[in-house]
């Protein structure tokens, strides 16, 4: 009897197996959350860096001009939000304040930036009055006209949405995810909403090490 169709059949049927390994390996380590949050469609992108960031303009909260340039130098946490939120932003800025501190003198090396998804609300004082209150030293809140705002989300795959929560009141629905964004101001990594202080400040620590 000849064997070789078996031998042939098994050796498929084992590296269809590993295949089907090493796709489930690369999809589960993806932030899939974050691409559905961001409201991300088209085929899921299984190497290079995520296509986020790009040119904005938009003032800083002492009511400066600040656009992508401001990325060049430093590592960034790069963040959107709004004020009026309950939750999520003053979790994330409180998280990144401890992140700072993890990270000992390397916190220097990294500024956190704070992007409104509520210009109507977050004026440049607002933003100031809200960052000072956060205990966040040194972060940088950015807002603009409602047309800035939305290009600099696009620009970062930001969903956000506003809610009507009754009569003259709304929230903003806004994706979680923060974004590591390395000194020539290109995407390095997204922390997600549910990791530890501990596990961004391992990670930003990780990146930081392989751009030595
Ligand atoms: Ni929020």
């Amino acid at each position: 009897m000849n064997r070789l169709p078996v031998i042939v059949s098994i050796v498929c049927l084992v590296a269809s197996l590993a295949l089907v390994g090493i796709a489930w390996v690369i999809t589960r380590d993806r932030p899939m959350g974050a691409r559905a949050e961001a409201g991300v469609s088209g085929p899921v992108r299984t190497t290079g860096a995520p296509d986020v960031g790009g040119p904005f303009q938009l003032v800083d909260q002492n009511g400066r001009a600040v656009d992508e340039r401001i990325l060049k130098g430093k590592w960034s946490v790069v963040f959107f939000g709004f004020t009026y939120c309950p939750d999520v932003c003053p979790t994330t800025l409180a998280k990144m304040a401890q992140v700072k501190q993890l990270l000992g003198p390397k916190g220097r090396d990294l500024q956190v930036l704070f992007f409104t998804v509520d210009p109507e609300r977050d004026t440049p004082a607002a933003l100031k009055a809200y960052l000072e209150s956060v205990g966040l030293p040194g972060a940088i809140g950015l807002t603009g006209t409602r047309a800035q705002v939305d290009a600099a989300a696009k620009a970062f795959r930001i969903f956000h949405q506003r809610r009507e929560t009754g009569p003259g009141e709304y929230t903003m629905d806004h994706s979680t995810s923060a974004y590591l964004m390395d000194p020539d101001g290109v995407f390095s990594t997204s922390l997600a909403y549910p990791m530890t202080a501990e596990q961004d400040a391992e990670v930003i620590r990780d990146a930081m090490q392989q751009r030595r």
